[in-house]
């Protein structure tokens, strides 16, 4: 049984793994995922500690800031036995997270509802006005360039191909940002992705109409 007190060590410890970040995945990333996590998981009736548990952890081992430990899931797991979370609740949720990440045609859809919360909201942080701000954040600390009309975006690429392919901000709405409605598998979570899709939609035309020189 997990209790308040873990999840607020585990805000804690976020807090602590995201200090330095400015790339997209910054402590406010993940409070903003718990929130958003929570709120999902009491419209579709899930256990709401391990939703918050898995949404607080989710990216303590991304595979693009922590490589060494993207595979053991050591700071999670390191996480969950020092706080006596039991064998199997802290398997559940090294699975979650495992299921939770983007890996283009390689994606899946998590096995179990509490893997679905998690997941929509990492994802509903992508789209909509924060995450159109997050993209160009992540651009801007990876060298990118915004946009490049000679460069045309790549679909439908697999899990490896994905994680090397280097795109344009622009790019990377078309390859993975405006993909992502469609792929909520909670009900709430599909409502929600409804509005930041669209307002992202709109941000994306005036975007290339002011580059084409139209507005
Ligand atoms: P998540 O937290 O959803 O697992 P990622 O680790 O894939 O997200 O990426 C973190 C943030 O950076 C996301 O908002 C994502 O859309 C953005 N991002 C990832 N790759 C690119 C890219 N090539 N260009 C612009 N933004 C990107
Ligand atoms: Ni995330």
């Amino acid at each position: 049984m997990l209790t308040g007190n873990v999840i607020q060590e585990a805000l804690a410890y976020a807090e602590e793994v995201f200090r330095n970040d400015s790339s997209g995945h910054d402590y406010a990333h993940t409070c903003r995922v718990f929130r958003m996590a929570s709120r999902i998981a009491a419209e579709e009736n899930a256990d709401m500690n391990i939703v918050c548990l898995a949404a607080l952890l989710h990216d303590v081992d991304d595979r693009k800031l922590f490589p060494e430990t993207y595979l053991t899931k050591k700071n999670a797991r390191g996480f969950l036995t020092e706080h006596q979370v039991s064998k199997q609740e802290t398997e559940t949720i090294l699975q979650i997270i495992e299921e939770v990440s983007f890996a283009g045609r390689d994606s899946v859809v998590p096995a179990i509802l509490e893997g679905r919360c998690v997941q929509d909201a990492d994802r509903l942080d992508a789209i909509g006005a924060i995450g159109g701000g997050r993209a160009f954040a992540y651009g801007g600390a990876h060298g990118r360039k915004m946009h490049d009309p000679e460069e045309l975006p790549v679909y439908d690429m697999d899990r490896e191909t994905y994680f090397r392919h280097e795109s344009t901000t622009v790019n990377h709405f078309y390859e993975k940002l405006l993909l992502l409605k469609d792929s909520m598998s909670t009900a709430a979570g599909r409502k929600i992705a409804e509005h930041r899709d669209s307002v992202m939609r709109a941000f994306l035309d005036e975007f290339l109409s002011e580059w084409a020189g139209e507005r």
